[in-house]
């Protein structure tokens, strides 16, 4: 199977050498009537034209997380996004139920695949014909691609989506959508690009980790770790699971709502942090955030918890449209 990454090139607003690529490698066993880059639509013009599209410097490695936009924060995590217990017991009782609930389908777009830790489940678990992964964040996607279980990587911001309408028969965003500031128009644009009867899967909303962690460390530890964790400078505000269902539904998807259990050590816990937020922190906050994790560890790392991934199932229902 080749492999693209498909990023903009072109920036004057004219078909991107890259987008090219894509739509011809989406003709290799795929329809391309039903799917595909709309190189000639303006809309898709006016994405890669666009001055700003959050990767101008992905290193920045001069400049406090706190201050990067939302693609130049990720890519600050490439590299370790996802690794460790809590990130592989939660990936895999969301897998898990999304199987059970989809079975085999032909197509699946990941969109804020982040490093593609996702993909890798869906190749195993559900293994479609045509599997493609989405990111604002180039470095994202850069390793997303490494992992060589795609049809495709493309670089594109989710609410203004590269594919021709109802080509996915799923569509899955995990812990995205609350990086998302126009979520209503992001969620149009899953809907126009989900098959018809397809089904968009959003993945987390509720935020237990903090939660947990709070209660374990109490008040004071708490609020020193936390008031070194930053978030990028262009993350609007939190979006909750009611946000996302009611998005959903007014973009004409009925939505079923699903918790998933997960059971995950102390250890397990503080291994997220780790790798979650100290990539993120300036020298002297990794070393309080650190401290912090280590003292927990010792105190109380073999005890276990029952950890919840929510996840909401979004059918569609709307009849065939004929794709332009
Ligand atoms: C918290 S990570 C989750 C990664 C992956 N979905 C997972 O669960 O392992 C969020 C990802 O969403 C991407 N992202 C944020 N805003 C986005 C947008 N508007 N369009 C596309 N991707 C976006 C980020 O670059 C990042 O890779």
């Amino acid at each position: 199977m080749k492999l693209k990454i498909c990023w903009p090139e072109s920036r004057d607003g004219t078909c991107p050498g890259a987008i090219a690529t894509l739509s011809t490698h989406l003709g290799v066993g795929w329809n391309k009537r039903k799917a595909g880059a709309d190189c000639g639509q303006p809309r898709f013009a006016r994405f890669w034209a666009g001055s700003n599209n959050g990767n101008a410097n992905p290193d920045c490695l001069m400049t406090t997380a706190s201050e990067l936009s939302v693609a130049e924060y990720f890519a600050r995590l490439a590299s370790s996004y996802g690794a460790g217990e809590y990130y592989r017991k939660r990936r895999a009782a969301a897998l898990t139920e999304i199987e059970r609930r989809l079975g085999k389908i032909e197509s699946l777009l990941d969109l804020g695949c982040g490093n593609g830790t996702y993909l890798s489940g869906f190749r195993e678990a559900i293994d479609p014909k045509f599997l493609v992964g989405a990111d604002l964040s180039f470095r994202m996607a850069q390793e997303a691609s490494r992992r060589r279980v795609t049809s495709a990587i493309v670089v594109a911001d989710a609410t203004l989506l590269p594919f021709r309408s109802t080509s996915f028969r799923a569509i899955f965003c995990s812990h995205v959508l609350q990086f998302v500031a126009d979520l209503a128009r992001c969620v149009a644009e899953i809907s126009r690009c989900l098959a018809p009867a397809g089904t968009f899967i959003i993945a987390g909303g509720e935020f237990g980790v903090g939660e947990r962690l709070k209660t374990l460390l109490g008040e004071v530890r708490w609020g020193a770790l936390r008031a070194e964790l930053p978030r990028p400078r262009n993350a609007r505000t939190r979006h909750s699971l009611g946000d996302y269902q009611n998005a959903a539904q007014r973009a004409g998807l009925s939505v079923e709502p699903q918790g998933v259990d997960f059971t995950v050590s102390c250890a397990d816990l503080a291994e997220f942090y780790r790798v979650r937020w100290l990539p993120l922190c300036e020298s002297s906050a990794q070393v309080t955030l650190g401290g912090v994790l280590d003292e927990l560890v010792s105190e109380r790392g073999s005890e276990s918890f029952q950890m919840n991934e929510s996840l909401l199932f979004c059918q569609q229902s709307r009849p065939t449209v004929t794709s332009s």
